[in-house]
């Protein structure tokens, strides 16, 4: 044992050691224009258009989310706290010539100034967050009276009966080997359950869970969405159609909430 080294050193090195693929993986990066429309679609749904409003990605990783934010016209910064996932990020907007900021930190204590933001962002994070509760006041905090929320995230441990099934058949006909260099390996499987295992929520991140914990820090007009087909139909030409049903069937979500304009 390292002395000092904790669960958030632990998530960090986990997406640290995962950066080199990352961006190869269907579901991470995105491989067809009608995915992309399809995040665009969410994303508008949820924030309307950018009109150069300021908007934080969080957990930004190699930046997929916030090159979308950036392509319907929001102001992107985007902080990780991994350098392997931010330099892929880098590397993409000098690529693509935008000007995102991206910068290391922590989400949960990001050390940006109150009331800075119009919207806020976040991909398959809140699954790992450790205090969830004072992240959600501090990003309460960091929004503009009338600011955004958008989380889009899962449940992936309370699967039913029929995403389990699905998996099954997945697997037994497509066999582990077709997962090829990205399937985890042992070693990363069981780094990814010690995560799992440590953070709050270990039972799985349910919708109404985060819904009722934002509403306790002030959000208002909180709408779940728990539909995402447009974007699991669009992946499905990478992943194939099992893949395709198991994810439609998993309990993934888009969580939108308000910022009041005149906190109670
Ligand atoms: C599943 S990846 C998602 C990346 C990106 N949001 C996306 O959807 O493509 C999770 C990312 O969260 C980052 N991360 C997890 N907890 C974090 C925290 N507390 N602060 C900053 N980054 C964090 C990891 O470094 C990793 O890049």
């Amino acid at each position: 044992m390292r002395n000092n080294y904790t669960i958030r050193d632990e998530i960090q090195e986990y997406w640290s050691k995962r950066a080199a693929t990352f961006d190869l993986q269907p579901g991470h990066e995105i491989f067809s224009q009608s995915e992309r429309t399809a995040w665009q679609d969410l994303l508008i749904k949820h924030l309307g258009r950018g009109d150069n409003r300021k908007a934080l990605d969080l957990a930004c990783g190699t930046g997929v989310i916030s090159h979308l934010m950036n392509d319907i016209g929001f102001d992107v910064t985007g902080i990780d706290w991994s350098d392997a996932m931010l330099s892929k990020a880098r590397q993409k907007s000098s690529d693509r010539q935008t000007d995102i900021a991206f910068f290391i930190g922590d989400a949960e204590r990001t050390g940006e100034n109150d009331g800075s933001y119009d919207v806020i962002v976040m991909r398959h994070l809140v699954w790992t967050l450790v205090d969830p509760q004072t992240a959600f006041a501090h990003w309460f905090s960091l929004l503009k009276p009338g600011g955004k929320l958008l989380i889009v995230d899962g449940d992936f441990v309370n699967n039913s009966i029929a995403a389990r099934l699905v998996k099954t058949l997945r697997i037994a006909f497509e066999g582990k080997h077709l997962a090829g260099p990205l399937a985890k390996s042992p070693e990363m499987q069981a780094i990814h359950q010690s995560i799992l295992s440590q953070v709050y929520f270990s039972n799985g991140a349910k919708a109404k869970d985060i819904a009722a914990m934002l509403k306790h820090e002030g959000f208002e007009n909180i709408n779940v969405q728990t539909r995402l087909t447009a974007i699991h139909r669009a992946q499905s030409s990478q992943m194939g159609l099992l893949k395709f049903l198991e994810r439609s069937i998993q309990n993934r979500y888009a969580i939108c909430a308000v910022k009041p304009v005149v906190p109670e």
